[in-house]
């Protein structure tokens, strides 16, 4: 039986689809099998993150009406070995998926890895609603914001209320310059915000930024702090002790 992971987020843009894909990239690189599910219909982009949009013809949806299989719409990183993308419906045209449906989905994937890592859309609703019944566990990514941070402790609200207990928060696009000025919310104070517990912390890093209109896995830049963070987090996720990282004032 897989572990199925949401990475969700109250505000949009905090960096859901970047985490979903570091992380990814990183079990697989552990010797775990993953499969990355995009959750954002309509407006996917994991497969551009991960640099397999070109090869991205089928979506989860697909398997759901039965007009491929499983199997045909899984995508196999080149690079990465046991890394799977299963890509969301684009457009405008937004299927109404089941909670069934999704269920189904989700058993069929089940069988064929250890890892199942969705990438939510931002906020709450009937969609994430849909996605809390599949989770065992979630990712709340935020940034060091009070608006991202309440809006974070809100879905945290949202999730724990549907079943989903075991919530973790990622703190994205960390800069201890700002955080040393106090014009961005320290890691204690981000934790005491939204009450959940921390997993990691990921710095900004314009790596991020420069791999993803690339189509470049951040993993392979592997002394970036990006990098250096997903696979601190990931191996958290695993269960493996990991001290938090230390980011270098004069970086970011
Ligand atoms: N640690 C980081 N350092 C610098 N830039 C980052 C970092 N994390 C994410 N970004 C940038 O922030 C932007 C939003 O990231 P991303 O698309 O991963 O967010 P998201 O939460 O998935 O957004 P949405 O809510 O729209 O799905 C992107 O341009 C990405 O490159
Ligand atoms: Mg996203």
């Amino acid at each position: 039986m897989a572990v199925k992971i949401c990475v969700a987020s109250g505000k949009g843009g905090t960096g859901k689809t970047s985490i979903s894909s570091g992380i990814a990239c990183c079990l697989a690189g552990l010797g775990y099998r993953v499969v990355v599910l995009d959750g954002d219909i309509g407006l996917r982009n994991l497969d551009l993150a991960l640099g397999l949009n070109e090869r991205a013809i089928f979506d989860f949806y697909d398997v759901i009406l039965g007009r491929a299989t499983l199997k045909q719409a899984l995508v196999p990183h080149d690079n990465i070995e046991n890394l799977h993308l299963l890509a969301a419906p684009f457009g405008t045209e937004l299927p109404d998926v089941t909670k069934e449906q999704m269920s189904d989905l989700i058993a069929s994937i089940d069988e064929i890895c250890d890892y199942c890592i969705i990438d939510c859309p931002a906020g709450i609703g009937s969609w994430i609603d849909t996605i809390a019944s599949v989770s065992d566990r979630a990712l709340m990514v935020a940034t060091p914001d009070n608006t991202s941070l309440r809006d974070a402790g809100v879905t945290r609200k949202f999730l724990k209320a549907r079943g989903v207990s075991d919530i973790r928060l990622i703190l994205n696009r960390v800069r201890p310059k700002l955080i040393n000025k106090m014009n961005a919310v320290n890691i204690d104070d981000a934790i005491d915000f939204t009450g959940i517990q921390l997993i990691g912390i990921v710095p900004e890093d314009q790596t991020v930024i420069a791999c993803a209109n690339k189509g470049d896995p951040v993993v392979f830049h592997m002394n970036s702090y990006a990098a250096r963070a997903y696979r601190n987090i990931a191996r958290r996720v695993v269960g493996m002790r990991v001290p938090l990282m230390k980011i270098p004032r004069k970086t970011v």
